[in-house]
């Protein structure tokens, strides 16, 4: 195996999909390494799920910072940390459109719904209050708006006439934490473009 890519990690809570990357890294499904896991909040679980696991942490405070103050430390340490590519896993900071520019087509999301359905906050019970029947989970590539970049990858999962929002979200995080993985490994080993907005894997 050649080369693995190193990745950053933004989280601002749990890090569940934080884990599920970095065991599928260690497993060699994807092939890469997290080289650092950055946290807008110093107390996130997601920090000590990482610590865990030997992986280097940072957390950058964005209190008492302008939103370029904060992303110019964030920038700088994905840069410092030698990662190529940035995975966003639950992390509720919208990234400045000079931020995104810095890694262009190198910034990943997982979002909580089907993408363009429930963009934002508590997609799980945006969608279970609307009544959809199917709900799931996107990867997409990040661009400056709000959950609206490239679809690289859904997964689905039904809503039942007896969900909470709270079961529909463990529903949803099962597929999340195969989806995750999978779309960073056809992105990581497989020719893809964009043809407009859709990627095209070759
Ligand atoms: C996940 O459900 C993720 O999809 C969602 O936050 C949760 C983080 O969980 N992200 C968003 O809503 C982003 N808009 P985790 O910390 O256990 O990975």
């Amino acid at each position: 195996m050649g080369e693995l890519t190193r990745l950053a990690v933004l989280l601002s809570g749990r890090g569940s999909n934080l884990v599920a990357l970095a065991e599928a890294c260690a497993r060699g499904e994807v092939p890469a390494e997290i080289a650092l896991a950055i946290s807008n909040h110093p107390a996130a679980p997601g920090l000590e799920r990482a610590r865990e696991r030997g992986i280097p942490v940072t957390a950058i405070a964005a209190k008492g910072l302008t939103r370029e103050e904060h992303e110019a430390g964030v920038a700088a340490a994905i840069v410092a940390a030698g990662a190529e590519w940035v995975c966003l896993a639950g992390y509720m900071r919208l990234l400045s459109p000079a931020f995104v520019a810095r890694f262009p087509q190198r910034i990943v999301n997982i979002h909580p719904a089907l993408l363009p359905s429930f963009p934002g906050l508590e997609a799980q019970r945006q969608a279970w209050a609307y009544g959809v029947k199917l709900s799931g989970c996107t990867v997409h590539l990040v661009d400056a708006g709000c959950d609206s970049g490239p679809v690289v990858l859904q997964r689905t999962v039904p809503v039942l006439d007896d969900d909470t929002p709270e079961t529909l979200a463990a529903r949803i995080l099962e597929q999340e934490h195969i989806a995750y993985p999978a779309a960073l490994r056809m992105l990581l080993t497989r020719a893809w473009r964009l043809d407009g907005r859709r990627v095209v894997f070759d």
